[in-house]
């Protein structure tokens, strides 16, 4: 069938057409020659400074803002403008390129302030969306924002047990991002939620973020350590209290579409629900980096802290609902005394090295600026990377088979003290000339004879090491140690190192 001419024109000579097609190509051909000038540029390589805390791109002082004042007159439409360091030459990802938003309320700000103060320190900003502004409150610190929520009362909530509040604290994500200017602070990559309860290791958030590339759709957080919280709302689900980090793109979509999801799933219980079932709306799925930390568990989280995976430590959480970190310290106290340890060498906060003295049949697991056991004879290490069940599950009904289970594995706590590892807790720190020195001193158990205690002995144990430096793109590896005479009966000397190409960790190796 002939197709006809349009408007009875003639077709073309065929001459007129290969002229032309020719024409064509020689121009397609130089397009493709022309330097790209607006194409994205891979990421930049993934590097981290050594001291990310310090940044050139320092924050103004922002005084006018650092007050209890809303100021919803200065809060306009946001204009993001485009990080022109990343489309001329890869920059490093900064602290100042992470914004915080913080889910608070007038209620817990003032309890939750010390923590604030002791992780947020500048050039990390925060804004704590509150439903009120609390009475009366100590200055904050310029890098510290109090917002009041805008009324989320016309969106339904269905969910019998949870609180309607969850709602207003998902919607952090869309008010933060389309309501407050964020030209004045630098060119966001990544937004970081959380709780007033959470406690992020800067540095190390930082070296897991710069794993990715901004520029694409990532939701990085973890998920429960509790199977039954994982079944109850969703195992695919980053647990807002251990933090999520949404890089900068991804967020400002979510931000658009975000009031249509929480119409969608009025019966979800949290605000984390909300904001990961509107991320699978997009199409986004939850990247899991373990070290964030939910901590849905009650009581002496100990076993859990003493057997940290080789992920840097991100954050922990729920830190009024577990005993204090450190025994005999009330909580602010402990938390101040483990980041004095995170702050000297945050890459190795936690981090278990396990070492073996064959001539005296015993065996050290060091969880770094924390806790070191000692045990008698040969422990291999396969049951020292088990979790040991110091703690209780966050909901303790009567059937507890099905809230006593784990994301990992755990190991029996003996009840009876005398049969526990000689426990020692980190006591001092010092840094310097990139070693330190970390001391840690014993707690004795209070039940148990004197002539039954392991060790009994021993009174303290030094460890040094080097700073651990994490580079992004390299593969994690344990690190060895070494039990070194020591001058006395009463301490005990271990040196951390790298292990050697084919060492292993074992007693008889
Ligand atoms: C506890 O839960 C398990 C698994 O759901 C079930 O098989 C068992 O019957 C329950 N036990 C009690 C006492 O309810
Ligand atoms: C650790 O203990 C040793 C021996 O008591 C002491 O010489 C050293 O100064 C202590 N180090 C720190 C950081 O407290």
């Amino acid at each position: 069938m002939a197709t006809p001419s349009p408007h009875g024109l003639r077709p073309a000579p065929l001459r007129a057409l290969l002229l032309a097609l020719l024409f064509l190509s020689i121009i397609i051909l130089l397009t493709l020659h022309l330097p790209t000038r607006h194409r994205p540029l891979p990421p930049a390589p993934l590097m981290i400074l050594p001291t990310p805390l310090r940044t050139q791109r320092a924050e103004k002082a922002d005084l006018s803002s650092s007050s209890l004042s809303p100021s919803p007159a200065t809060m306009s439409h946001v204009v993001f403008d485009i990080d022109s360091s990343s489309s001329s030459f890869p920059s490093p990802t900064t602290m100042s390129h992470v914004v915080f938003g913080i889910a608070s309320s007038g209620r817990t700000l003032p309890k939750r302030l010390p923590l604030l103060r002791t992780w947020l320190r500048p050039p990390a900003r925060a804004f704590l969306y509150l439903d009120a502004l609390p009475r009366a409150t100590s200055p904050l610190p310029s890098n510290i924002h109090l917002r009041v929520s805008r009324d989320a009362s016309r969106f339904p909530y269905t969910h019998r047990r949870g609180l309607p509040s969850a709602v207003r604290v998902a919607r952090i994500a869309k008010e933060l991002l389309l309501e407050v200017d964020l030209r004045q602070h630098g060119s966001p990559r990544w937004l970081v939620l959380g709780d007033d309860d959470t406690a992020f290791v800067l540095p190390n958030l930082l070296h897991t973020l710069s794993k990715y590339d901004w520029h694409e759709p990532w939701y990085i957080g973890a998920r429960s350590e509790s199977v039954a919280q994982n079944a109850l709302h969703a195992f695919a689900m980053a647990f807002g209290g251990g933090g999520i980090a949404i890089s900068w793109p991804l967020a400002q979509r979510l931000a658009r579409v975000l009031d249509s999801c929480i119409i969608r799933y009025p019966h979800l219980y949290g605000s984390d629900g909300r904001i990961y079932a509107c991320l699978a709306e997009l199409g986004i799925e939850l990247t899991h980096e373990p070290g964030f930390h939910q901590i849905d568990l009650r009581g002496d989280i100990s076993g859990l802290l003493r057997a940290h995976p080789l992920a840097p430590l991100v954050s922990l959480h729920h830190l009024d609902h577990v005993y204090p970190l450190y025994p005999g310290m009330d909580r602010s106290n402990a938390v101040e005394h483990f980041f004095g340890a995170a702050n000297a060498d945050p890459a190795r906060i936690l981090q278990q090295t396990v070492c073996y003295d064959r001539s005296r049949a015993l065996t050290a697991s060091v969880a770094w600026g924390y806790s070191v056991q000692v045990f008698k004879g040969n422990v291999p290490l396969l049951d020292l990377l088990s979790v040991q069940k110091t703690f209780v599950p966050w909901r303790s009904r009567r059937n507890v088979t099905v809230t006593d289970a784990f994301m990992f594995n755990t190991k029996h706590y003996p009840r009876d003290e005398c049969k526990r590892a000689a426990l020692f807790f980190m006591k001092s720190i010092s840094s310097g000339e990139g070693k330190t020195e970390s001391n840690y001193s014993r707690q004795l158990p209070a039940k148990c004879s004197p002539n039954l205690i392991p060790f009994g002995n021993l009174q303290q144990i030094q460890v040094t090491s080097e700073l651990l430096h994490l580079v992004p793109g390299k593969a994690l590896r344990r690190h060895c140690c070494d039990i070194v005479p020591s001058s006395s009966e009463i301490t005990m000397d271990i040196n951390i190192r790298k292990c050697k190409d084919d060492e292993l960790i074992a007693m008889h190796s």
